[in-house]
């Protein structure tokens, strides 16, 4: 019996042997050197020189906790601003640092609790914001409950928290089967979000997401949901953890409409991949809000010196190696040749994306009423345990029919055309599942 637990996206799956990293690759157990294609923390990679460097220097730094000063930590809210959020000044007024993407949703979401007093909070379907506190209450995809999955039955799930409402995901692919389109038919703006203004009514606040579920919401949906919450009295919160800071092809994925939210979250790749660092960016209304008031909580690692120092090396490398124009060129690359590969698989029912994060979603059990509880590997993840026999980590987001690509930011289009290959290959299993289900229907 393992000493390590193990948590949603191992279980079932032979999880990789991973022993060492350089570049675009990790080293496995086996000796196999295989692309990270899949990997929203690592955003350059694998021991990037400049970020190895700058923690190298932080190692010699005190220990300093959130309650004290430390100019490290107003370095990288200076850098946060000057980098990250430049363009951005009219509306940015504030940051603070925090560990990690769940805690920064939970912080959020209780503050706008605070500021309206109201209980309920609002998301969009099959939403993934985090697994702590508030975080995971607006955690709307089934299997991530945060309870126990028993394959043989039996499973766990906590009691809920704080009331949710869910609103319908926006539209937006790349690529739609005829059955999906048939299926799921797309509907105006106006028809999806008709129950919105009753649900943000009640709401302290609606956090948005733009990548799980494979929903990469556009600006329309965006800045629709964000003109209700306004006329609501709801905070919007811009949940920016996998977009933030690179991965969208922009400095943030809002940035894609024209309203702008009131708070943003930031996370995984915020430190480079080398450490594990968070941020929440209030607007400048709400930081005059704020002004004067005390936010009563505090926490001892939060703006921790080495956190702070891998912020503005990742943000520094950020800017000097140009890598949002980079991921924006890349972009096109990636749609057009999923676009092919989506093509010519049947098994395949969608594909959308932005950036560098692409979602494959395959034809199969419905994701809706999963709850992680099944004997066998799901689909996806036998879909990816073949990419991974054949040189490359393809994500799943623990889901049965949903692979993701995240590669770091610094991949090259040849690397990127062998992941794709890979993909390509590896689908051919779903295929023929796909077509025995096929003649057994007919
Ligand atoms: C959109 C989004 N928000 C929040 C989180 C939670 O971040 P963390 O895993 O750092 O707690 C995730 C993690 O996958 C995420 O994808």
């Amino acid at each position: 019996m393992s000493r390590l637990l193990r948590t949603g996206l191992n279980a079932g799956t032979e999880a990789p042997r991973v022993v060492g990293g350089s570049g675009v690759h990790f080293v496995l157990e086996d000796g196999r050197r295989v692309l990270d294609g899949s990997n929203t923390g690592g955003p350059l990679g694998h021991g990037h020189p400049r970020m190895a460097e700058a923690l190298r220097k932080a190692a010699d730094l005190p220990m300093v906790s959130e309650g004290w000063s430390w100019s490290g930590r107003d370095k990288a809210a200076e850098d946060l601003f000057e980098i990250g959020l430049v363009g951005e000044e009219s509306w940015a007024g504030a940051v603070r640092f925090c560990i990690s993407g769940s805690e920064a949703n939970d912080i959020t979401l209780s503050l706008a609790q605070a500021l309206t007093g109201r209980k309920a909070i609002a998301t969009r379907e099959r939403a993934y914001h985090g697994l702590v506190g508030l975080a995971r209450d607006v955690t709307v995809q089934p299997h991530w409950h945060g309870g126990l999955a028993a394959p043989a039955g039996g499973t766990r799930l906590p009691p809920a928290g704080a009331p949710v409402h869910v609103l319908p995901a926006p539209d937006g692919t790349l690529y739609r089967s005829a059955t999906e389109a048939a299926a799921r038919p797309e509907r105006p703006l106006d028809q999806r979000l008709a129950g919105a203004p009753a649900m943000l009514r009640s709401s302290a606040a609606v956090i948005i997401d733009y990548t799980q579920g494979g929903f990469y919401h556009d600006g329309a949906y965006q800045d629709a949901v964000a003109a209700i919450a306004r006329r609501e009295g709801a905070f919007w919160i811009a949940d920016e953890v996998v977009t933030g800071m690179g991965r969208s092809g922009r400095a943030f994925a809002f940035q894609g409409g024209t309203s702008r939210p009131d708070m943003v979250t930031l996370g995984k790749g915020l430190g480079g991949g080398m450490m594990a660092v968070a941020a929440i960016v209030i607007s400048k209304d709400l930081a005059a809000e704020l002004d004067g008031k005390s936010w009563q909580n505090y926490g001892t690692l939060r703006g921790h010196p080495m956190t702070m120092a891998a912020v503005s090396a990742y943000l520094a490398i950020l800017r000097d190696e140009a890598l949002l124009a980079r991921v924006h060129a890349l972009e096109g690359f990636y749609a057009r040749r999923l676009g092919e590969i989506a093509r010519r698989h049947p098994s395949v029912a969608r594909v959308a994306g932005q950036g560098l994060h692409w979602t494959v979603e395959l034809h199969g059990p419905d994701w809706r009423n999963w709850l992680a509880d099944t004997p066998e590997a799901p689909l996806a993840s036998r879909v990816a345990g073949l990419a991974l026999d054949k040189g490359a980590v393809i994500g799943t987001s623990g889901e049965q029919t949903s692979l993701f690509l995240a590669p770091p930011l610094i991949i090259s289009e040849t690397e990127s055309e062998r992941l794709l290959a890979i993909l390509d290959e590896s689908l051919e299993l779903a295929d023929r599942e796909h077509n025995v289900m096929m003649q057994g229907v007919q």
